[in-house]
Order: structure tokens, then C-alpha cells, then sequence
């Protein structure tokens, strides 16, 4: 079965549409959510009605918990918390439920789902190079762990002989007896320098994964977020895609 792994969507409506015609076309019939499905974009409650009714398996991202209260949002920078503070007002009640009722980690046979890092999945800290991941390696229960967070795609694999390698892009064939972190980029906040939607695709059959990147109507997703009354920022960060 192919999975379709999605991570920091951030209320960008018209990024995750593009990225569900592209996994329909791509056959995916498992959904998986890495978190942040809100804070920064302009439509949070029709992702998350989306999420919540067709992602098979996800988790919260530091963004979902911060807009219910649940994490602390005091050291974000101000366009992120001008953005959480009006994601607060705007979500439904029924979405604050789906919020508050996420965890931080999921567990699937072999393959571990978090946002952040799988030792400390509430500190949300970033893992962004191949040192960044060492201390997760050493504590990983499963062998491939699917993470969010930093809006980068990266591959971190530790072989046999313990030695750790890191690669951002390819078909990546998960091999018996090494381990994997994998980073599966933002559908909604690309910021690697690429504006177009980073979603990953994972064969359980063939033990393939490759991340896809997906165009999608930026201008609409900018025009919302000036419309919302949201820091200009956010719209234009998306163009640039960092
Ligand atoms: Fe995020």
C-alpha cells in the first residue's frame, strides 16, 4: 500500500488541495499527518475538517497545540504568534476538540510518526543536520521515523556500522538493519528555497520513499492571507518559499 505523508500544512487550503490531486493520481490510499495543520495560512478550519476526516494516523505539531492552549507560544517570533492568536479566534469548536485531542507521538509496527524529535517530542526542537539526530538514533524504538517540523526535506540514515549519512532528495529504498529519520517537508511552508507543496510517498510493499513537490496556486493562498488581515510576511514568504 502507498502511503501519502504529510507534515505543516498551516492552513494553506489551496497547497493541500493540489497535494491530494497529486496523491490520488499517485494512488496513495494511506494518509498520514505529521502535524501543524494550523497557524500562518488563512483557511486552518477547512484543513483540519479535512485532516480529521481523512488522515488515517496523525499527530500534533507545536503550532496545533500552541493555538488550544497546550503549548507554550511565548518564544515564537511575532508574525507566527500574530498568526496563532487570529488561528485561535478563527478554529471551530469542533476543531479545537480535534487539537486538543492529539498526541505527539503515533507508533505503526516499525515506522514512528512526530512532529518534532521522537526522544523529546514537547521540546520541539529542530532536526536539521545529521548531528541534530544522533541523540534520536540513540533512542528510537522503530526503525523509520516520519518527522515535521522544520519545513525542509531531509533523510538521515544510520547504517550497520552506526555511521550516520544524510541526503535531501532521490527514491529512497529502506533497507534491513539501518534506520531512518525522515523529514517529509511542508505541504503548506516550504522553506528550502522551493515555493511548491513537499508531500513523501511511501510503498510498504517495495520499502520505497521519494518526496514529491506539487505546484499549486500560491496567489490565492497570498491573497487569503492579506484578506485574513494576516502579517504580509506570510503571504510573501510563500513565494520564495523559505
Ligand atoms: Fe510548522
Amino acid at each position: 500500500m502507498i502511503w501519502a505523508i504529510l507534515s505543516d500544512v498551516h492552513g494553506n487550503l489551496e497547497a493541500l488541495q493540489a497535494v491530494v490531486e497529486d496523491w490520488q493520481r499517485e494512488g496513495a490510499q494511506r494518509v498520514v499527518f505529521l502535524g501543524d495543520a494550523v497557524g500562518y495560512g488563512a483557511n486552518p478550519n477547512e484543513c483540519l475538517s479535512f485532516l480529521d476526516e481523512r488522515a488515517d494516523l496523525r499527530v500534533a505539531g507545536n503550532h496545533d497545540y500552541g493555538a488550544v492552549g497546550l503549548t507554550d507560544v511565548s518564544y515564537f517570533n511575532p508574525p507566527a504568534r500574530a498568526a496563532i492568536e487570529w488561528t485561535t479566534k478563527t478554529l471551530s469548536e469542533e476543531n479545537r476538540s480535534f487539537l486538543r485531542h492529539l498526541t505527539l507521538v503515533q507508533q505503526t509496527g516499525e515506522i514512528t510518526l512526530v512532529h518534532a524529535t521522537p526522544h523529546q517530542p514537547a521540546e520541539w526542537n529542530y532536526i536539521l543536520t545529521v548531528d541534530d539526530a544522533e541523540e534520536s538514533f540513540l533512542e528510537m524504538r522503530g526503525r523509520v521515523v516520519f518527522i515535521g517540523h522544520s519545513h525542509r526535506p531531509l533523510i538521515v540514515a544510520r547504517g550497520k556500522d552506526g555511521r550516520l549519512r544524510s541526503w535531501d532528495q532521490g527514491e529512497t529504498l529502506i533497507e534491513e538493519g539501518v534506520q531512518y529519520i525522515i523529514n517529509s517537508g511542508s505541504v503548506g511552508q516550504p522553506r528550502d528555497h522551493n515555493s511548491m507543496a513537499a508531500y513523501g510517498l511511501y510503498d510498504d510493499d517495495s520499502k520505497r520513499y521519494r518526496l514529491k513537490r506539487v505546484a499549486y496556486d500560491i496567489r490565492t493562498a497570498q491573497e487569503k492571507i492579506i484578506r485574513a488581515g494576516l502579517p504580509p510576511f506570510l503571504a510573501r514568504r510563500l513565494y520564495y518559499g523559505q
